[in-house]
């Protein structure tokens, strides 16, 4: 009996440590592979066929492809990350914005004067902005969160400054800054986003434009600009340049569901054919990593008892959360292992001390120990 519960134990043991080096590996997930053959012959690409892309436009074949699945749990939080602080975002009604529809998205023309000051080496200066949806049945934001879509995505295009415009900066390793944020479903109509989709109607047909009023761009982000994700990836369109630092806020914006339904529902593109579902597929990270602007969740979360196993199941250390009152993840382990430590050891003396006893009775051999007391049958 006493030999089935010292093997347990060691059973035991040797679970919470093979547990232990398991969640220390790093694990990278992409959810989709990329295939290429066939020789593309159209002149257009498109969203039907996204796999082909790379057959003529060799970057859709890359290493740092966007959009990707951002994982939320293996996200490192780099608090080296500058925050990011824009200017001029704040346009009078004059002059006018170019709004067009170019048949594969809703754009609008943003002047340089808006920019990105801090957050990255240089100034980026603004050049457009458009969007990603999919129909009302499949949501159809470019980023995942946790392999989950949005409904729809958001992209503010800006270029480095060191260069004359965004047709120079485009194909330069440090040329370009996209600010991404995810548009949910909220209850309230958006009135900043309806400054732009109540142009819709006028630019249903592919190819065409029209003017709308300047207005304040920065309500188009989400509230908080403080919270983001930062990789190394592209654009997310042929010809898919890898020149893209990226940020996707986690601060999220929302608009009303009539409002996201005329964004799904009006566009038109070649042959008369629906504008939708303009969302490229998440694409491998091959190495890449995604660090965060934050870290750990705030403290103003109940304390919550946090049991050995749950504490061996994440997949990575979110550095200090997770414990009981004060207490790190790591501080939780070492006592755990501790205990077991004792307990195993205790239980190896008893079963060796009762051995022993066998043997003596077995071999009736002389012994000088005496048990103190006994409590075994
Ligand atoms: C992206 O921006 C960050 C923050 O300024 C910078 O550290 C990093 O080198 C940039 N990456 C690229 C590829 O330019
Ligand atoms: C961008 O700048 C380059 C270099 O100054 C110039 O040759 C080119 O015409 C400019 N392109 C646009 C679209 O302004
Ligand atoms: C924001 O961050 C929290 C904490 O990591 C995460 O649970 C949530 O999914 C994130 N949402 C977005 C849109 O990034
Ligand atoms: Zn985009």
């Amino acid at each position: 009996m006493l030999r089935k519960a010292f093997l347990t134990l060691l059973l035991i043991h040797g679970l919470v440590l093979s547990l232990a080096s398991s969640s220390s590996s790093s694990e990278e997930d992409g959810s989709s592979e990329q295939e290429h053959d066939k020789k593309g012959h159209s002149h257009h690409w498109g969203y039907t066929d996204q796999d082909t892309w790379g057959s003529m436009f060799t970057d859709c074949n890359g290493k740092s492809q966007s959009p990707i699945d951002i994982n939320t749990k293996t996200a490192v939080h780099d608090p080296k990350l500058p925050a990011i602080s824009l200017q001029g975002y704040d346009l009078t009604d004059q002059p006018a914005l170019t709004l067009l529809n170019n048949g594969h998205t809703l754009q609008l023309m943003l002047p340089p004067t808006m920019r990105i000051m801090t957050g990255f080496d240089r100034p980026y200066y603004a050049a457009q902005l458009h969007f990603h949806w999919g129909t009302v049945e499949e949501p159809g934001s470019e980023h995942t969160i946790d392999n989950v879509h949005f409904p729809a995505e958001i992209h503010v295009v800006h270029y480095n400054s060191k260069y004359a415009n965004i047709s120079e900066a485009a194909n330069k390793p440090d040329g370009l800054a996209v600010l991404g944020a995810f548009i949910g479903i909220g209850l309230h109509e958006n009135e900043n986003y309806e400054k732009i989709l109540s142009a819709l109607k006028d630019v249903s047909v592919e190819e065409t434009k029209t003017e709308i009023p300047g207005f304040n761009a920065r309500h188009l982000l989400p509230n908080s600009l403080e919270r983001f994700y930062r990789y190394t990836g592209s654009l997310t369109t042929p010809p898919c340049f890898q020149t893209v630092n990226w940020t996707m806020f986690n601060d999220t914006v929302t608009v009303s569901r009539k409002q996201l339904a005329a964004l799904e529902d009006t566009l038109k593109m070649e042959q008369n054919q629906l504008l939708s579902k303009n969302f490229r597929a998440p694409q491998l990270l091959h190495g890449r990593h995604v660090v965060a602007s934050f870290g750990d969740t705030p403290v103003q979360q109940s304390p919550k008892i946090v049991s050995l196993k749950e504490a061996d199941s994440s997949t990575r250390p979110r550095a200090s959360t997770g414990g009981v009152a004060g207490m790190s993840r790591g501080d939780i382990l070492a006592i755990a292992f501790g205990g077991l430590f004792v307990v195993t050891l205790l239980g190896f003396f008893m079963y060796a001390y009762q051995q022993r006893k066998k043997f003596k009775k077995d071999s009736r051999q002389n012994v000088i120990y005496k048990p103190a007391n006994k409590e075994d049958a």
